[in-house]
């Protein structure tokens, strides 16, 4: 940890706070001892924030970035930001909505870094991610694990890697040009709980638990597999996550940064990891369906080398907790639905019986 601060006299921003990650790093920063202020488009889905403050915000509006930006109540300026805010998901919804994603992206990123300028903040963090890979060195099961100069040529697969690829850039600019210190991640899948599970922005994990969850729960054991489940990724955990990014952030490295594990699986392995956790046996029915690059991992020298650090925790305990709570959360939506139907039905007798005979 390179920064000389005091945390609990640092204010910061974190966007995208209602999402994922977000969500998590606040928490993790409130741990820590600092004023955090969440700014999102929406409220967190599944818990509560413990952000100090919480705006609901669109931060592709630049208005909105600069209010993002004010000082905290007690008139201190924001000192550090973690950009996290994007329209974002996994294949099924990153390859069929290029033209939203550039669009929203560019203006939520462009407007959110100039922003910070304006109020002088210090230290600024921003997400990007493994989709920024040229899609030419993806192609095999086996892939080579993906250093972080391999990113050009530039050649990703989806508008969600190029505009990643353009802010990491606008990032350097701002660095050479007005002296911000900026940090960039390249995160590898990243899963764990409190994480989106269903509506199509899922990624594979949770899709996988959900899938597994109603399996276990309908006594269903077939479930549908996109492709042939032979394509390959490293998943990391949320909690190691929120470590990393904290790590890279009070450190000096100025250059992306990959941040994943770098164990390989297939999605088959994926999913039977999780039928363990489940305690279930699972077939699999492999159907069409968006798949990404054949095969991503990620080159973690740089990463050791940079932080001294790499994320440690199994795939098998980080989708165990995972699982555990898709489970609930699947179960609570089914004792919901069933009680609907039930009102429904109770709704329906008593207008048949109101009728005449
Ligand atoms: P997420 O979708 O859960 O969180 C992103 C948040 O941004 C959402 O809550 C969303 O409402 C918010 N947002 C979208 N448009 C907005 C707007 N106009 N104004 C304000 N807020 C807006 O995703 P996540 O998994 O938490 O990802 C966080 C960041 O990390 C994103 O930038 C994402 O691209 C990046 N990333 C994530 C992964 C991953 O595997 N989760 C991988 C690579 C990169
Ligand atoms: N989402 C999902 N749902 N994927 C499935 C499913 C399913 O039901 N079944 C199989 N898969 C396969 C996909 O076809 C893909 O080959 C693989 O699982 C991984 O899919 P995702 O987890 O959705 O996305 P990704 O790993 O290709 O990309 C994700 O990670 C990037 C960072 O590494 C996305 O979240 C990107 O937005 C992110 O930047």
């Amino acid at each position: 940890m390179n920064i000389d601060h005091d945390p609990k006299n640092t204010r910061v921003l974190v966007t995208g706070a209602g999402g994922f990650i977000g969500h998590h790093l606040v928490t993790y920063l409130k741990a820590k001892g600092y004023w955090v202020r969440g700014v999102d488009i929406k409220e967190p889905e599944y818990k509560a924030t413990d952000a100090d403050q919480f705006d609901l915000l669109d931060l592709r509006r630049w208005d909105n970035c600069l209010e993002a930006m004010r000082p905290a109540p007690d008139g201190q300026k924001i000192d550090h930001v973690y950009a996290l805010a994007a329209d974002m998901g996994g294949m099924g919804f990153i390859s069929a909505n290029h033209s939203l994603i550039l669009h929203n992206n560019v203006l939520i990123n462009t407007h959110t870094l100039e922003a910070a300028r304006k109020g002088g903040v210090s230290r600024y963090f921003y997400t990007s991610s493994a989709c920024v890979y040229p899609e030419h060195l993806q192609t095999s099961a086996d892939v080579v694990p993906l250093k972080e100069e391999d990113a050009y040529p530039a050649a990703p697969q989806d508008a969600y890697g190029w505009e990643k690829l353009f802010t990491e850039l606008l990032c350097h600019y701002y660095a050479g040009d007005y002296g911000m210190e900026t940090r960039t991640v390249r995160f590898h899948n990243v899963y764990g709980e409190l994480g989106t599970w269903d509506g199509g922005r899922e990624k594979a994990p949770a899709a996988m638990c959900r899938k597994v969850a109603v399996g276990k729960l309908t006594g269903e054991p077939t479930i549908d597999v996109w492709g042939d489940g032979e394509q390959t990724r490293s998943f990391m955990h949320v909690d190691d996550c929120t470590e990393g990014v904290y790590r890279l952030m009070m450190s000096d490295y100025k250059e992306p940064l990959n941040l994943g594990r770098d164990r390989m699986v297939s999605i088959n392995k994926l999913v039977d990891i999780v039928a363990d956790a489940a305690g279930v046996e699972i077939q699999k029915n492999h159907i069409d369906g968006p798949m990404g690059v054949r095969g991503r991992n990620s080159n973690n020298d740089r990463l050791r080398e940079v932080l001294g650090w790499e994320p440690k925790i199994t795939l098998e305990e980080g989708m165990a907790r995972t699982y555990n709570w898709i489970e609930a959360q699947v179960r609570d939506k089914m004792a919901r639905e069933a009680m609907e139907q039930e009102l429904a039905a109770a709704g329906d007798g008593a207008v048949h019986a109101a009728q005449p005979a």
